[in-house]
């Protein structure tokens, strides 16, 4: 078995309107990151099928392992206020204390099985745009194919 994980590779100029939008959108909300412990701000923009944008960042604790990530607070929130609502793509940024990035950050394990789910329940793809603050930017069709032979709510079955 050999997976492949398709990833496009582009520039930011390559960049619709609206993926700039919604780029900014997340850089913006880098500042409503609570990172204090590891400095490392992420955040992440949803863009809904009604247009609405919708932001999460990471919020960490005190207590380490209560801290939860960038994707999973965006997921939530989408969930929360818009449920049943379907995500067309959503972008994730990250400013590390040293100061701007310029290589795309991935979603962290437990950040791809949350996008699995959401995929399963939207049962359509959710585009992924990985980029940071300046540099190439990462287009993935489906979060999904970034975690190849997921556990699936089928597997429950
Ligand atoms: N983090 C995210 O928010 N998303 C990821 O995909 C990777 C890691 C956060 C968790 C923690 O607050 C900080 O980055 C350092 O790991």
């Amino acid at each position: 078995m050999n997976i492949q994980v398709p990833i496009e590779v582009v520039e930011r100029s390559e960049l619709s309107a609206r993926q700039r939008e919604l780029l900014e959108q997340a850089i913006g909300a880098l500042d409503h990151a609570h990172a204090p412990y590891s400095g490392f701000r992420v955040a992440a923009a949803a863009r809904l099928a009604n247009g609405q944008i919708v932001t999460g960042t990471n919020q960490e604790n005190a207590s380490y392992p209560v801290g939860i990530c960038a994707e999973r607070v965006a997921l939530s929130a989408v969930n929360s206020i818009a449920p049943g609502a379907r995500i067309l793509e959503m972008v994730v940024t990250y400013r590390p204390s040293s100061g701007p990035g310029h290589t795309p950050l991935a979603p962290c394990g437990m950040c791809r099985q949350a996008l699995v789910e959401q995929h399963v329940r939207q049962k359509d793809a959710l585009g992924l745009m990985l980029a940071a603050e300046s540099g190439p930017v990462w287009l993935v069709g489906n979060a999904s194919d970034l975690l190849p032979l997921a556990f699936t709510p089928s597997d429950l079955d």
